[in-house]
C-alpha cells in the first residue's frame, strides 16, 4: 500500500525521506518518488520498482541543509506502475503526494481539462495539485485554497502538498487514510503513514484525526479543527511500534479499521468490484473452487464457502492443507485452487499449492506478504494489505482475508453473471460500512474487560454459531485457546444436541453468536437447549436475550457480514482480556510461532 513521508528541518533531507520510505516498504509498493524544496525551488525524482532505483537516480543530487520535502511509495490503483504515475504529482508551482482514492476524480479531471489543463498521469491524485492551482487564483490565502481543494474531494485521502508560493510550508489533510505528525527538540517535523519511520526520530507524535486539515512550517503547526494531540513516542522500537497499546494484538485489533480501507481501496468501487490482479478471462473454464489453508486462514476459507456458494453460485470445497496433502486428492482441471495464508510461508499450504500446480490447476493466493513463497508460486495473488502482523494470534490478517474473499465472491458472481446488478450494488454498499463497524468501541472493550473475570475457570468453552457465524465461532475459540490456554471449541449451534450437549452444566461456558440478520430464531432455540441444561451463557447479539447470563450488545445491522465483522472484534477482545487476566503473554503465546514453515 502507498506510504507517505514528509520532513521539515535542517537534517539531511534526502536521507530523511529515503530512510522514512524504507521503513514503509513493508506496506508493499511498485514505484517511489520524492520532492525537495530548497531556496524556493523544488526538485523531484521518481523511479519504478524498488527504492534502490530511486536512490540510484538521486545519488548525484546533494540536498543542502534546511528545507523540506515530501516522499511517497506508490502501490498502483489508478494507472500502471510507471514513472509518470508515480508520486509526487506536479502542477505549475506545486507538488502533491497522496494515499487513498479520490472517488470523484473523473468529474474533477473533466472540469479541469475543459479549462485547458493538461494531465501527465492516469492517476486520481493528479487532480489535487491542479485543483489547488485553480483555487489559488480564487483565494487570497494559500490555506484557504488548499482547504477549498480538499473540500472538493470525495473518497479517502492522506495528502501532503508543497508549493513554491509558500516555500516554508507543508499542507496536510487526512480522511480515511492514516497519517501521523511527529516533532523533536531539534526543530525537525515529520509526517508518515505509520509510526515506523518516526521511531528514533520524533520525540512526540500526533495521530492526525479523520477530517483534519492544516499546515506546518518550521515554527508553526496549524490544524482545523484544532485537535492535534501530541503524545510521547518511545525511542524503543518495540514500545513505539505498539503506538500506546499494551500489546501488538490489541493494536492490531484496533488497526482493523484502517487496514480494511486499504484492503478495499481500488477494489470496491462505486458500483463495481475490480481486481487488477486478475485478468478478465480468469474464471474461464472454471466450474468449481477448492480452497486450502491452515488455522485462522482456514476459518476465513470456511466463511468464504458460504459466500461463494450463495453469491457466486459456484461449488466450493474447503480443506485443511495438512489433510489435503496426504489424501491423494482427485484434482480436475476445471477447479480453481485457492490458498489462503497470512505469512505466505506455511509449509502445508505451500505444499498443497505445489500439488495443485503440478496437477495443472489454475491457482490463486490470498496472502498478506508480497514476495512470499506462496505468492511467488501462485498463478495470481490478491494481497490482503493488512500490514505487518506481529501478534502471534492473527486478527487483522483474518479480517482482511474475509474481506478479500467476500469481494472475490462478488467478483466471481459478476463474471459468472450469477447475480443481478441491483444485488451487486447493494452488496457493495454494505461493504462500504465495514471500516465503520470496526471502529474502536471503548464501551465494548470495557465490557469484555469486566466480563473476562467471570470466565477464567470452568471445564471448557463452546463458541457456537450458524452459517458464517460458525467459522467465526471456530475462530473465537481458536483465539481464546491460543492465548488463554483454556479449552475452547467452536461448534455449529445445531450440532450441539448431537453429542456435545452432554457436557452442559454450569461450568460449561457457551459463547453464543446470535446475529439478528441470519437464522436468529434457530440459534435462539439452540441456546435455549443449552440454557435448559444450566450451561453458563454469554450472548453476543444486537437483541437482548433473557436466558443469557451475560450479554454483549452489538449494533443492529442490515447485512450479516456487518454483524460478522462487529462480532469478530468482540471475540478477539474477549479472548485477549481473558488471557491478560490470566497473566499470559498475549503477543507470544507458548508453543506457537508466527510463521509455521515446518510440517
Ligand atoms: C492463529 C494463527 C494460525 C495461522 C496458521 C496459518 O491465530 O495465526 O492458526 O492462521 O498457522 O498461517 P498462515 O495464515 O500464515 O498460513
Amino acid at each position: 500500500m502507498c506510504g507517505i513521508v514528509g520532513y521539515i528541518g535542517s537534517g539531511d533531507i534526502k536521507s530523511r525521506l529515503i530512510e522514512g520510505l524504507r521503513e514503509l516498504e513493508y506496506r508493499g509498493y511498485d514505484s517511489a518518488g520524492i520532492a525537495i524544496m530548497q531556496n524556493g525551488k523544488i526538485e523531484s525524482f521518481k523511479a519504478v520498482g524498488k527504492l534502490c532505483n530511486l536512490e540510484e537516480k538521486i545519488k548525484n543530487f546533494t540536498a543542502r541543509s534546511h528545507g523540506m520535502g515530501i516522499g511517497h511509495t506508490r502501490w498502483a490503483t489508478h494507472g500502471k506502475p510507471t514513472e509518470l504515475n508515480a508520486h509526487p504529482h506536479m502542477s505549475e508551482n506545486s507538488y502533491v503526494v497522496h494515499n487513498g482514492i479520490i472517488e470523484n476524480y473523473r468529474e474533477i479531471k473533466r472540469m479541469l481539462q475543459e479549462n485547458g489543463i493538461n494531465f501527465l498521469s492516469q492517476t486520481d491524485t493528479e487532480v489535487i495539485v491542479h485543483l489547488f492551482e485553480t483555487e489559488i487564483k480564487r483565494h487570497k490565502e494559500l490555506f484557504d485554497a488548499f482547504k477549498a481543494t480538499i473540500e472538493r474531494l470525495d473518497g479517502a485521502y492522506a495528502v501532503l502538498l508543497i508549493t513554491k508560493k509558500a516555500p516554508d510550508t507543508i499542507f496536510f489533510a487526512r480522511k480515511g487514510s492514516p497519517m501521523i505528525l511527529g516533532r523533536n527538540g531539534k526543530g525537525e517535523i515529520f509526517f508518515a503513514s505509520s509510526d515506523a519511520p518516526l521511531i528514533g526520530e520524533a520525540e512526540e507524535v500526533a495521530y492526525i484525526e479523520d477530517g483534519t486539515i492544516g499546515y506546518v512550517t518550521k515554527k508553526t503547526i496549524f490544524s482545523q479543527p484544532d485537535n492535534l494531540l501530541f503524545v510521547p513516542l518511545s525511542g524503543d522500537k518495540l514500545t513505539a511500534q505498539k503506538s500506546g497499546y499494551r500489546f501488538f494484538m490489541e493494536k492490531e485489533i484496533y488497526e482493523q479499521y484502517d487496514v480494511m480501507s486499504d484492503t478495499m481501496i481500488g477494489r470496491v468501487l462505486d458500483n463495481d468490484i475490480a481486481f487488477e490482479e486478475l485478468d478478465e478471462t480468469f474464471m474461464e473454464g472454471v466450474s468449481n473452487i477448492k480452497i486450502c489453508a491452515c488455522g485462522t486462514s482456514y476459518h476465513a476459507a470456511l466463511t468464504s464457502g458460504y459466500l461463494f456458494e450463495r453469491i457466486a453460485k459456484i461449488g466450493v470445497n474447503i480443506e485443511i492443507a495438512s489433510e489435503f496433502r496426504y489424501k491423494k486428492p482427485l484434482l480436475s482441471p476445471d477447479t480453481l485452487f485457492i490458498v489462503i495464508s497470512q505469512s505466505g510461508e506455511t509449509a502445508d499450504t505451500l505444499e498443497a499449492l505445489k500439488m495443485a500446480k503440478k496437477a495443472g490447476l489454475k491457482t490463486l493466493a490470498v496472502c498478506n506478504v508480497d514476495n512470499s513463497s506462496i505468492v511467488r508460486l501462485a498463478d495470481a495473488t490478491i494481497l490482503t494489505r493488512a500490514g505487518i502482523e506481529k501478534g502471534v494470534a492473527s486478527t487483522k490478517a483474518f479480517a482482511t482475508q474475509v474481506m478479500v474473499l467476500w469481494m472475490l465472491s462478488l467478483y466471481f458472481a459478476k463474471s459468472r453473471k450469477s447475480v443481478d446488478e441491483v444485488s451487486i450494488r447493494d452488496e457493495i454498499r454494505y461493504m462500504g460500512y465495514v471500516p465503520k463497524v470496526l471502529q474502536k468501541s471503548l464501551e465494548v472493550h470495557e465490557k469484555c474487560k469486566r466480563l473476562s473475570k467471570r470466565y477464567l475457570h470452568g471445564h471448557g468453552f463452546f463458541f457456537i454459531g450458524r452459517d458464517i457465524f460458525y467459522p467465526l465461532a471456530l475462530e473465537g475459540a481458536l483465539k481464546l485457546k491460543e492465548i488463554s490456554y483454556l479449552h475452547a471449541e467452536g461448534y455449529p449451534a445445531g450440532e450441539m444436541k448431537h453429542g456435545p450437549i452432554a457436557l452442559a452444566d454450569a461450568e460449561l461456558f457457551t459463547i453464543a453468536l446470535m446475529p439478528k440478520t441470519l437464522l436468529y430464531d434457530k440459534i435462539k432455540s439452540n441456546v435455549e437447549e443449552l440454557s435448559a441444561r444450566d450451561s453458563t451463557i454469554l450472548s453476543i447479539s444486537p437483541q437482548m436475550f433473557d436466558l443469557a447470563d451475560d450479554f454483549i450488545l452489538t449494533h443492529p445491522h442490515k447485512h450479516p457480514m456487518l454483524e460478522f465483522f462487529e462480532m469478530m472484534v468482540v471475540v478477539q477482545l474477549l479472548a485477549m482480556e481473558i488471557a491478560v487476566r490470566l497473566g499470559n503473554d498475549v503477543d507470544m503465546p507458548r508453543n506457537l510461532a508466527k510463521s509455521v514453515t515446518v510440517e
